[in-house]
């Protein structure tokens, strides 16, 4: 472990973000935009965003929740197959990529691909790859669970192929097959959360169960986090953060039918330089929380410096906002790091 007692990360950004609307927005929000630069913003609202009225009033529903921080939200179009090149040419500009969910596969997804045949989703896919707009996938197939993102490896592959100019980005991944797979072609990259850098299966559901940690995917064995936790030490070049961090209300995750979804917004850079710390990569750290994102999508975040005291932070129990409340990953415990107010 190293003497440190400080520490400073630039124009960090959250590659996969949730935000939701109304209150919760209002709430989740501010916890992301007082400590990071920018964040991509997941579209799986209800309705879904499809369309640039809906797209353009939650860019401004952001905006107002986000205050005055220095902050960029990326927002992305919910992907559907038939998008017309003059729709997606005239959207560009205000999407940073388009989100393809398998219909189904996860939280508010039920009108996504019904069908992940290359030729089905070929007159988007071909536009987009005309236009340049990057394709982020949720990677599963419908399969035994531990065995969904494995076997969605061919669909990624059968993409890239056919699109090489597109820029597709594998979220959240978590296993080593998906890390295996990045450097097999040039047009893949990948995002993955804190929690799959941290913790396995037996985290979740070893012991007693533990619905905080539930998310989709679902977390692996010891060997995938070793291969998912190498990559981002390393400052693997096509490997983003992206916290995926996924509010639900505490009803919603202390219940029989756990929604999933991991809350770290408020806790995932502390964590990180815990975690680069411990392993004495934090060199490395600010490649893996904002260049690498930057070059991938061609970013120029506002500037913003984050600086990091070795100091207790005790993590609330949970975070509230009118009727609307959250419980965060490592909720009631104690990290080493904490952000220095400004
Ligand atoms: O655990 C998850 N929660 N995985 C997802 O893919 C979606 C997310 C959510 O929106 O709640
Ligand atoms: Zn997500």
């Amino acid at each position: 472990m190293s003497s440190l007692t400080t520490f400073e990360i630039h124009e960090p950004l959250d590659m996969h973000l949730h935000l939701r609307d109304g209150d919760m927005l209002k709430l989740v929000a501010p916890l992301t935009s007082e400590t990071f630069s920018g964040a991509l913003i997941m579209p799986n609202l209800v309705p879904p965003i499809t369309t640039k009225e809906a797209l353009l009033s939650y860019k401004q529903r952001i905006k107002d929740a986000c205050k005055d921080d220095i902050f960029d939200a990326y927002v992305t179009l919910f992907f559907q197959s038939d998008y017309s090149y003059e729709f997606l040419e005239d959207i560009k500009d205000d999407i940073i990529a388009i989100k393809l969910y398998p219909a189904g596969i996860t939280t508010n997804s039920e009108t996504g691909a019904s069908s992940m045949d290359v030729e089905v989703l070929r007159p988007t896919l071909s536009s987009m790859s005309k236009l340049g707009i990057p394709l982020c996938i949720h990677g599963e197939t419908n399969g035994f669970v531990m065995d969904r993102e494995k076997e969605f490896m061919p669909i990624y592959e059968s993409i890239a192929k056919a699109f090489p100019e597109l820029k597709i980005i594998m979220e959240h991944i978590t296993t080593k097959d998906a890390i295996d797979l990045l450097d097999k072609y040039d047009n893949l990259h990948a995002s993955v959360t804190l929690q799959h850098l941290l913790i396995t299966l037996d985290d979740v559901a070893g012991g007693m169960l533990q619905p905080h940690l539930f998310c989709k995917p679902i977390a692996k064995r010891p060997e995938d986090r070793s291969a998912l936790l190498n990559a981002a030490l390393k400052a693997h070049p096509k490997l983003m953060f992206g916290s995926d961090s996924a509010p639900h209300p505490k009803h919603k995750k202390e219940c029989c039918g756990c929604a999933a979804g991991v809350f770290t917004s408020p806790i995932a850079l502390q964590v990180l330089v815990e975690l680069f710390e411990k392993h004495n990569c934090l060199d490395n750290l600010n490649d893996f929380v904002s260049l690498t994102a930057q070059k991938v999508y061609e970013l120029t975040p506002k500037k913003k410096t984050i600086k990091f005291i070795k100091k207790d932070f005790l993590v609330p129990a949970i975070y509230e906002y009118k009727n609307e409340n959250v419980v965060p990953m490592y909720a009631n415990e104690t990290l080493a790091w904490s952000i220095e107010k400004s």
